[in-house]
């Protein structure tokens, strides 16, 4: 995800923005910018690519001053390119923005500023940030700030300088972190603690709605309206290594917290204000295309299939479209018919693993509409396929696919429910019941994620065994596949996940005296299916943990220990009841002294057949 870096002080700013951004290197990027304040007045550099290349421009044409801001960017709105990299300037290069986040109505905003002049050059949101500013600029910068926050609506974080105050550097927080590192005679801001760790450990952490004015000699801490703040400081004392995972201990189970934000950053924009309605502008098919396709294939691999099957309950309810789904290094060597009417939808974190690219061309060369649902965009899969919605989890740095699998279920929910809207399959009230849920979601996911404990100690228990099952039924099969998954690859235990009516046909065999058996049962009208199915497994021994909904009585009655998720519509209950899935896999992994982040085997991004 993007990195903020900044600083105002007595030493050359250019070298500590580079060694900040550096130190932010390892949440991902595609290109990199700074800004200085020089004799020649507010300058800027950027590059696309890896830091390296802004350090050479840099080299040829250094700038030099002591107050600056910096940033890595990892593409959201608008392909990775020297242009597209931030810092972004007003029309006048008098003011310079760094932002971490999304203006979601910022296409509302750059056309009242076209309409009074503004000529923009970049395909970003950022840039209307410096616009905007500009435009409400009256000699006072943290004033022209405030009011341009006002007139932004989503989550960001910002740094801005301008030439007419040149000893001022102002940075605010909404909904996405920042902090503030004091110095003696200089002063920081970074998106996260390891980019001015160097320097200081003395830090404000800014809260949602607040924001600062550094200059050399203070910090003045103040909230969106102006009214001044006073803050403990926070010393860290952290190690670099601990810093980078925000402390947490492993990367997973930092990504795991970060999805209430992934999942509201993926909803974001696309969510019609009026909250009945879906707006994906990304997809650019008419509604005769829409309503020409007669099929829709979802081939991805691994955990993006899971993903898929999950698309296919949710398309088919919602849109009545036949879905099949495919194994991406199946699916072109079993001839699928596929037609000029066939939606092909291909899932993939990296936007790079060879077989889901395989598929992509050969669904193209066989005439079908591609539809990718990726985390990376500029990747491979984004950049063949012909329409492109991202999921904006930020990058995935443990193998173990968490945050990326659930963003890629958000990106579902509002495909299904466009489709829906566009071929009148469902009403408004019925899409307006489903948004209203989803918009829901990521309070849920805290919810669960504030019970972790008791996850833990049902994970430590499950680490002494070599061997269990997991059970479902309609979605919540799908999800078992997951947690399945999940729990193979980073702790080593072999499980099976089945259908939980299939059991009875052979592999009940295997269930013998105390073997974990974990069953989801989230959907009400299968529940009493699947009940059925647990007391198959309690008769043969099985010690059985079952996962349902709040409010659910019934099962604490039939199974040995149970975990409640919070009630949720039925279509959504699978962005709820993976969570503790992913919890009890990063805890028996731990419990089982495994190197959690780095599986044995696996690779994140896998670029061979
Ligand atoms: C499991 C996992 C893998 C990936 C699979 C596809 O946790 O991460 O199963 O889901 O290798 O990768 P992408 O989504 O990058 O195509």
């Amino acid at each position: 995800m993007c990195g903020i870096v900044g600083y105002v002080g007595k030493r050359n700013s250019q070298n500590i923005l580079i060694e900040g951004l550096k130190k932010l290197e390892y949440r991902g990027y595609d290109s990199a910018g700074v800004a200085v304040y020089t004799t020649n007045g507010l300058k800027v550099s950027k590059a696309k690519g890896r830091l390296a290349n802004l350090e050479s421009k840099l080299g040829d044409a250094p700038l030099d001053g002591t107050i600056g801001i910096g940033h890595t960017r990892w593409a959201t709105h608008g392909k990775p390119s020297d242009v597209n990299s931030h810092p972004h300037t007003d029309n006048s290069q008098k003011f310079s923005v760094v932002h971490n986040g999304i203006i979601e109505n910022y296409i509302a905003l750059k056309e009242e500023l076209i309409a009074k002049g503004h000529v923009f050059v970049s395909e970003t949101d950022t840039e209307v940030i410096s616009h905007l500013i500009a435009s409400l600029y009256d000699g006072d910068i943290v004033k022209a700030v405030q009011a341009a926050v006002q007139r932004m609506t989503g989550a960001f974080a910002l740094g801005v300088l301008t030439e007419y105050e040149p000893d001022k550097l102002v940075a605010v927080r909404l909904q996405s972190p920042l902090i503030i590192g004091v110095g003696e005679g200089e002063n920081f801001i970074g998106s996260d603690i390891p980019a001015i760790l160097e320097y200081t450990r003395n830090v404000y952490i800014l809260n949602d709605g607040e924001m600062a004015l550094l200059t050399r000699d203070g910090v003045e801490l103040m909230t969106l309206e102006g009214n001044f703040i006073s803050r403990e400081l926070f010393h860290v004392d952290w190690d670099i290594v601990t810093a980078e995972k925000a402390g947490f201990d492993h990367f997973m189970l930092k990504e795991i917290h970060e999805q209430p934000k992934a999942y509201r950053d993926t909803m974001g924009v696309r969510l019609d204000a009026s909250g009945r309605k879906v707006v994906l502008t990304e997809v650019g098919m008419t509604p005769e295309q829409i309503r020409s396709i007669r099929n829709v294939h979802i081939v991805a691999c691994g955990t993006a299939y899971h993903a898929g099957l999950v698309g296919k309950t949710v398309i088919e309810k919602l849109a009545r479209i036949p879905v099949e789904n495919d194994v991406a290094s199946e699916y072109r060597y079993r001839s699928p018919i596929i037609t000029p009417e066939t939606l092909v939808i291909v899932v993939s974190q990296s936007g790079e693993t060879a077989d889901t690219l395989a598929a992509l061309r050969e669904a193209k060369r066989c005439g079908a509409r591609v539809l990718a649902i990726t985390n990376v965009v500029g990747s491979s899969v984004a950049r063949e396929a012909d329409d492109v919605i991202v999921t904006w989890a930020g990058p995935e740095i443990a193998v173990a696919s968490t945050k990326a699998y659930t963003s890629q279920l958000i990106a579902f929910y509002l495909l299904g429910l466009y489709l829906a809207q566009t071929l009148g399959t469902q009403d408004e009230a019925a899409i307006a019941e489903v948004i209203a849920e989803l918009k829901e979601l990521p309070e849920k996911v805290e919810a669960i994620l504030a019970q972790s404990e008791t996850i833990k100690e049902i994970a430590e228990q499950i680490a002494t065994h070599d061997n269990l099952f997991f059970i479902g039924r309609g979605v919540d099969y799908a999800v078992v596949l997951e947690g399945s998954l999940k729990l193979k690859e980073i702790s080593y235990i072999h499980s099976e996940a089945y259908a939980a009516g299939e059991l009875k046909h052979g592999t009940l065999a295997l269930i013998e005296e105390g073997i974990p058996v974990i069953a989801l049962a989230t959907q009400h009208d299968l529940f009493e299916k699947t009940v059925s199915n647990i007391k198959e497994v309690k008769a043969r021994g099985a010690h059985v943990f079952g996962i349902h909904e709040a409010g659910n009585e019934e099962m604490a009655k039939v199974v040995d220990q149970v975990f409640a998720v919070p009630a949720t519509h039925p279509l959504l209950t699978p962005a709820l009841s993976v969570i503790p899935l992913q919890l009890l896999s990063y805890y028996a992994s731990l419990a089982r002294g495994n190197d959690v982040d780095k599986p044995r085997n696996l690779a994140k991004s896998v670029t061979v057949e």
